[in-house]
This record gives structure tokens, C-alpha cells and sequence, in this order.
């Protein structure tokens, strides 16, 4: 490490479903020889310890609680703009004092578009991350391009869009479907898209083979390469020793949920988990709740949010004699996709959950909210065919007949056979992208030798 030529900083932006990609791609970069150090808020930097990677703080402006202490999120995205622009120059050039290897990229994570000025500022190389899938991003990037029209005629639905399969408005990232609820989020993604060629490099978490269409229809037009999946080499036979965690969890895992699995019969828990940020209603909730009772099947569910732990703890109180479902806070959600007894995943489909299950093998079943997920969710059911999507009825809810009906498909339904051969294929592609000479592996390659080459 302390020979190495190339130094490489990696900047994320401290929400849990960034921190893990962005820390994962850290890893992956020193295990390939560059000296690498991941730049984040002083409360995300606690939280952090990476093998091969040095951790360091630059200020957001909120040193305490991060995002938690701002008053909202265009306040809390300002301030890190502002003092994270000049906390992450001064980390730069002191690195550069300090270190036997000066820095000569920077890796950003797509949310902190302000980074690629800091890194022509102080001449070294600029790359972005960008954690959506590529299908998700070249959408955006269409749209930036002028190829595709925009805002969305609802009678031109579904669009086809070569590369990609039909998608009708429920189907779109929710910032594309309904524009005007979303001005603000839909803003700060098209900077990202209008300032993509600014970059040496954009990088999207993904493989080829799982966005092989749209790899075959976009090569040489965007400038895009896939180098995921992101997830710890233990889970894909990746190439980074000893590596089973992000090694970043801004939660302590509850206890005895492996435990509790292990008494479980091989594939007969649904494990349920909506990600780090998903707000779904107490109706949501009992609905599912409902659903999964009606399935007969075991469950363990992450719910973060107090009240909503409350309820489902309350309602499994008086409908769960048998002791069917566990209600954990947090747990480590690779180490329960990977468990033997969990048979399938009911999901919100943000990206980094959707390549876990898709890296491992697991099937799932789809319950979209909002951003990107829709049309993950799309992908799940229709594309890679590794799931099904549950349907919203006109009051905008799932019903429990609804959740009874999907877990039953995806456990033991006609389809599960055809489900469960296609996501083992899948888990056999992820692997194949990360093993030596895999497509991600190559791209990462070519990267890591032209840093230790050096600018210029
Ligand atoms: C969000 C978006 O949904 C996602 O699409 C976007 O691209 C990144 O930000 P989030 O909603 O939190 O992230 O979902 P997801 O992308 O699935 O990330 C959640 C991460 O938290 C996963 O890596 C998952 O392994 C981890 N997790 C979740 C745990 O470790 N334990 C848990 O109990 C739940």
C-alpha cells in the first residue's frame, strides 16, 4: 500500500444505501494496489472500518448528527456543498503533505455533484458513481440528450425505448412519472446528467450481463461502464480477501435474528425489509402484515421506524400464536439473504438491495415507493424474471390478498420453479462480472492502470 502510485479519495454521501457502494468500490481499489481513502461527514466516520482503507472526516457543516441536525434536506445538501467543497480541498492537500502517494483522483459519489469542481480545481482525475442501475440512469440521461421527450405524454405510454423493455408511468422512476411532485429531487438529477462528460470517468454499480440490452444499444454512445456488483467479495467470490462486510452499518444489527433463522426449514422465510429511508404508511404495514399471516409462511421484518415497530409488535401480539413472524430493528442484510432458511425477499427495490438479492441468488417480491425502485421492480418481474411485483389497487394500497397472493407465487407458486432457476443464473452472472477477467473486474482494471500511470 504505502509504495503504491495512485491515491485515490473516495467522497460518499452518508446515507446507507450510498455508504455501502461507495465504501465497497473503496475496498475493491486498494485490494488492487491504489492507496485509497474514504472521505466522509464526522458522524458518518464513526461508523466506518474498511480493510485497506483509511477513513476521514471532512465537514458538512453538521458535525454532530449529520443530516439529522438540518432543518431539511435543501438545507442539509447546501451546507455540504459549501463547507464539504472547502473541508474536502483542505483533506486533499494535506493529504498530499503528508502521504508518500499525492492524490490524483477523486471518486464521488453521484448525490455530491459539487465534487467534480474540487477535483479540477486541484487537476486530478474526476469520477463519478452513480448508485442507480444504468437502465434507471440512461433514462435520465436520455431525457438530458433530448433523445427522449419530456415531461412524459400519458398517452405515449408505455415507452418504448431501445434497451429497455416497455415501461408504462407506474414503471418509471417516480421523479419522470410525476414531475411536478417532484421538481426539486428531478432538478439535482439532470445537473448530474448535464455534467456527466465533465468526468474521466462515469461509473455505474452494475454488471453487463445484467443490463446487457441496454449495454449493447448505449455502447460507444454514453460514456457509462458497469463495475459492480458492489457487494463484499464473501458473498460473490470477488477477489478481496477476508472481505464479508460493507464494514459501514449507521445501525447496530438487533440480536438473535440468526438464531431464530437457524430453526427455520430451508427456504421458508420471507424476509422483509424496505431498505434505510423507506416512510411506508401504518396501512402499508397491516396490510402486509395480513398478507404474510394469510401465506402461512415465516417472516422477519426490519422496521427502523418506532411507531411502526409498535404496531406490527402489537399486532403479531394477538395474531401470531405460532410464532410465525420476528420483528427486528436492523440487522446485516446480506448475511439473512444469504442465510439457507430465507426463501424470498419482499422489497422496496432500491438499487444496492436489489443487486444483494440479485448477487445471491434470492428471490423477490416487489413492493416499489418511489425513486428508481418502480422501475427495478420492473427489471425483477419482467426482465430478469427473479420475482414478481405486488399491484397497488385504486386507493394506492397493496392489499393483504394482494401479499398473500405474491408470496405464494415466488414460495411455491406455478412460477417459483422458473423464478428459482433464473435467480441462480443471475448469481452465477454477478459472479462472473466481479472474478478475474470478468467484465467489471476488466473495467476496473483499465481504471486502476491508468491511475497508476498518472495524469498528463
Ligand atoms: C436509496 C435508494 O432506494 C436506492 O435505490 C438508491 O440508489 C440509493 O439510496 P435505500 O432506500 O436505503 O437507498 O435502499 P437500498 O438501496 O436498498 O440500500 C439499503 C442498504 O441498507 C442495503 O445495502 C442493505 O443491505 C442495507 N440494510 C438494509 C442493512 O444492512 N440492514 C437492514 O436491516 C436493511
Amino acid at each position: 500500500m504505502e509504495n503504491s502510485r495512485g491515491h485515490v479519495v473516495v467522497l460518499t454521501y452518508s446515507a446507507q444505501g450510498h455508504i455501502n457502494p461507495l465504501l465497497q468500490f473503496a475496498k475493491c481499489l486498494a485490494s488492487k494496489g491504489l492507496k485509497a481513502t474514504f472521505a466522509t461527514t464526522p458522524y458518518t466516520a464513526k461508523f466506518i472500518t474498511a480493510k485497506g482503507v483509511q477513513v476521514m472526516p471532512i465537514s458538512d457543516g453538521f458535525d454532530d448528527g449529520g443530516f439529522r441536525d438540518a432543518p431539511n434536506v435543501a438545507d442539509y445538501l447546501e451546507s455540504f456543498k459549501t463547507v464539504g467543497s472547502r473541508t474536502l480541498t483542505e483533506l486533499i492537500l494535506k493529504l498530499n503533505q503528508t502521504s508518500d502517494s499525492p492524490v490524483n483522483c477523486l471518486v464521488y459519489d453521484s448525490l455530491l455533484l459539487w465534487a467534480v469542481d474540487v477535483a479540477k480545481k486541484l487537476d486530478i482525475f474526476s469520477v463519478v458513481l452513480l448508485t442507480n442501475s444504468a437502465s434507471v440512469c440512461s433514462l435520465y440521461w436520455q431525457i438530458h440528450r433530448g433523445f427522449l421527450p419530456f415531461p412524459v405524454e400519458k398517452d405515449k405510454v408505455p415507452l418504448t425505448i431501445p434497451g429497455l423493455p416497455p415501461l408504462g408511468l407506474d414503471e418509471l422512476p417516480s421523479f419522470l412519472a410525476f414531475p411536478s411532485h417532484n421538481s426539486a429531487y428531478l432538478e439535482s438529477i439532470m445537473r448530474i446528467f448535464a455534467r456527466l462528460d465533465e468526468n474521466d470517468w462515469v461509473f455505474a454499480n452494475s454488471f453487463e450481463d445484467l443490463e446487457n440490452e441496454l449495454a449493447k444499444v448505449l455502447t460507444g454512445l454514453w460514456p457509462v461502464q458497469m463495475v459492480g456488483p458492489m457487494v463484499p467479495s464473501a458473498y460473490v467470490e470477488g477477489p478481496i480477501a477476508g472481505d464479508s462486510d460493507y464494514g459501514g452499518s449507521l445501525w447496530k444489527p438487533s440480536d438473535h435474528y440468526l438464531k431464530w433463522l437457524e430453526e427455520k426449514a430451508p427456504k421458508s422465510v420471507v424476509f422483509v425489509s424496505f431498505g434505510s429511508m423507506a416512510d411506508v404508511e401504518i396501512k402499508q404495514i397491516e396490510e402486509i402484515a395480513c398478507g404474510l399471516k394469510g401465506s402461512s409462511h415465516h417472516f422477519l421484518w426490519v422496521i427502523k421506524d418506532s411507531e411502526q415497530e409498535k404496531f406490527l409488535a402489537e399486532f403479531l401480539q394477538s395474531n401470531d400464536e405460532m410464532g410465525f413472524g420476528k420483528i427486528v430493528k436492523w440487522c446485516n442484510q446480506l448475511e439473512v439473504l444469504a442465510h439457507k432458511s430465507v426463501g424470498c425477499f419482499m422489497t422496496h427495490c432500491g438499487w444496492n438491495s436489489t443487486l444483494e438479492a440479485v448477487s445471491l441468488g434470492v428471490p423477490m417480491v416487489a413492493l416499489p415507493q418511489w425513486s428508481d425502485q418502480p422501475t427495478n421492480a420492473k427489471f425483477i418481474e419482467s426482465v430478469w424474471r427473479v420475482g414478481v411485483r405486488a399491484k397497488r389497487d385504486d386507493k394506492m394500497i397493496v392489499t393483504r390478498e394482494e401479499i398473500e397472493r405474491c408470496v405464494r407465487e415466488v414460495m411455491v407458486g406455478e412460477k417459483s420453479d422458473e423464478i428459482r432457476i433464473n435467480a441462480s443464473k443471475m448469481r452465477e452472472q454477478a459472479k462472473r462480472a466481479v472474478c478475474n477477467d470478468g467484465s467489471s473486474d476488466i473495467a476496473i482494471n483499465n481504471f486502476v492502470e491508468v491511475l497508476i500511470k498518472g495524469k498528463g
